[in-house]
């Protein structure tokens, strides 16, 4: 390994079909004032606002509640969220859903006592934080996205065709997060296998970039396994606690920090994800899903031995008499027939894509070259073609 790093992440986690029991420890580190934000009200029907309400009911806080955080979380709420959490004066944010609901409450966090629009200063600039930032906790409803664990924050602005994610620094870390596995078995079909290939695309980004030996590779390694594994597993049965609670740890260890250390890192597909998501508003995984395979075969040719080394280590492809190019070949191969069995959206024009759109996408996907290759803008382009 050569790269150098430092490595903090202050979220103190608790995993399993109890979890939950350990929010009332976690709440009495904070003032009296908590913040409840959550989406659309499927923690209603699920029974867990009721559970979370009892617990900061028994912990004598006040609760504010910010509900409605939809999927993609906008600008526009975010800034209602800021203006509640400032004028309530709260004490800690407690975000109960998926991704979204936890970024949505980081991006609250950081920009609720700043001088200025937290998106304009905090997501388009990239400004280092200069103001007081609100704890984070978290109850994780949905696995898919890292974000119980992790410092990144995405936010979509409709009127700007902008999907932009920012990834703080350890301070913006939720500081506690309740993962109950249970909790996910409610999770739409659909969003489920989004959630798996989010987490799949995530370890990817990471792997796929750099050429010294890395204990992280071998690490994602397994990771990836894991995670095909069980996807398998909860696809057919989605209350397999076993698998089920494989894949949340996956999606929780895909993107807690960890396996970034000492590596460069890709991020292109996410990128040109995103840029999708600004445009359709289409869920986070399958944009990645759509055009993950297209991506892959471009980028190929100039990281030839890792996509070998995936193939073999991940797939468990025959090296035997074939090429290195067939060999790797074999392993996207491997892949996007997993995807098609779990069920992914393997075409962008399934999200609502057209060609009309292209314009916006291309010009909405940051180019960052910290994979094989840094595209240019006419490979987007024509990865949006395949992709479709
Ligand atoms: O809004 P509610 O009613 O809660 O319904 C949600 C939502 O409709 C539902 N859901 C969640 N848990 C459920 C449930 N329904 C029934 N039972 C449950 N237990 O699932 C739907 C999707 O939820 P959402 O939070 O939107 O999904 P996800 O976790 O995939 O988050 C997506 C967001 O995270 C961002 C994405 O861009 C997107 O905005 N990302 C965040 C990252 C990060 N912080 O590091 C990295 C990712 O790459 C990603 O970009
Ligand atoms: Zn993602």
């Amino acid at each position: 390994m050569l790269g150098s790093f430092t490595y903090c992440n202050p979220c103190r986690l608790h995993f399993g079909p109890k979890a939950l029991d350990d929010l009332a420890g976690e709440l009495k580190t904070y003032g009296p004032v908590v913040m409840l934000a959550y989406g659309g009200g499927s923690i209603k029907k699920t029974g867990v606002y009721d559970q979370v309400m009892k617990a900061l009911a028994d912990a004598g806080k006040t609760v504010v509640e910010l509900s409605g955080v939809m999927s993609n979380p906008t600008v526009e709420k975010m800034r209602e969220g800021c203006a509640l959490a400032r004028e309530n004066d709260v004490d800690l944010i407690l975000a109960v859903g998926g991704g979204s609901v936890i970024d949505y409450a980081k991006a609250v966090s950081v920009s609720a006592w700043s001088d200025e629009d937290g998106w304009e200063k905090y997501f388009k600039r990239t400004t280092p934080i200069d103001n007081r930032i609100i704890p984070v906790g978290d109850v994780l409803t949905m696995s898919g996205t890292g974000s119980e664990m992790n410092a990144g924050s995405v936010l979509s602005s409709h009127s700007e065709h902008l999907k932009i994610g920012h990834v703080f620094g350890s301070d913006v870390i939720p500081q506690f997060a309740i993962v109950n596995p249970e909790l996910t078995f409610t999770v739409p079909d659909y969003q489920m296998k989004a959630g798996i290939f989010d987490a799949f695309n995530h370890i990817q980004e990471q792997y796929f970039s750099g050429t010294d030996d890395n204990v992280s590779d071998y690490v994602m390694e397994g990771l990836m396994r894991s995670l095909i594994h069980s996807s398998r597993i909860a696809v057919a049965d989605p209350t397999d606690y076993e698998a089920r609670s494989n894949i949340s740890w996956v999606c929780t260890w895909a993107l807690n920090t960890f396996v970034a250390c000492g590596k460069a890192t890709d991020w292109e597909v996410h990128m040109i994800g995103q840029a999708i998501g600004a445009v359709t508003d289409a869920t986070h995984g399958m944009t990645l899903s759509a055009v993950a395979p297209a991506y892959y075969r471009f980028i190929m040719p100039y990281g030839l031995p890792k996509f070998v080394r995936f193939a073999t280590e991940v797939w468990g492809v025959d090296p035997q008499g074939k090429t290195d190019e067939d060999i790797a070949s074999c392993g996207l191969d491997a892949m996007e027939a997993w995807m098609r069995e779990i069920g992914v959206v393997m075409h962008a024009s399934e999200l609502g894509l057209t060609e009309d759109m292209f314009d916006d996408v291309v010009k909405g996907t940051f180019l960052l070259g910290g994979g094989y290759k840094k595209l240019t803008s006419d490979e987007v382009r024509s990865i949006l073609k395949e992709s479709m």
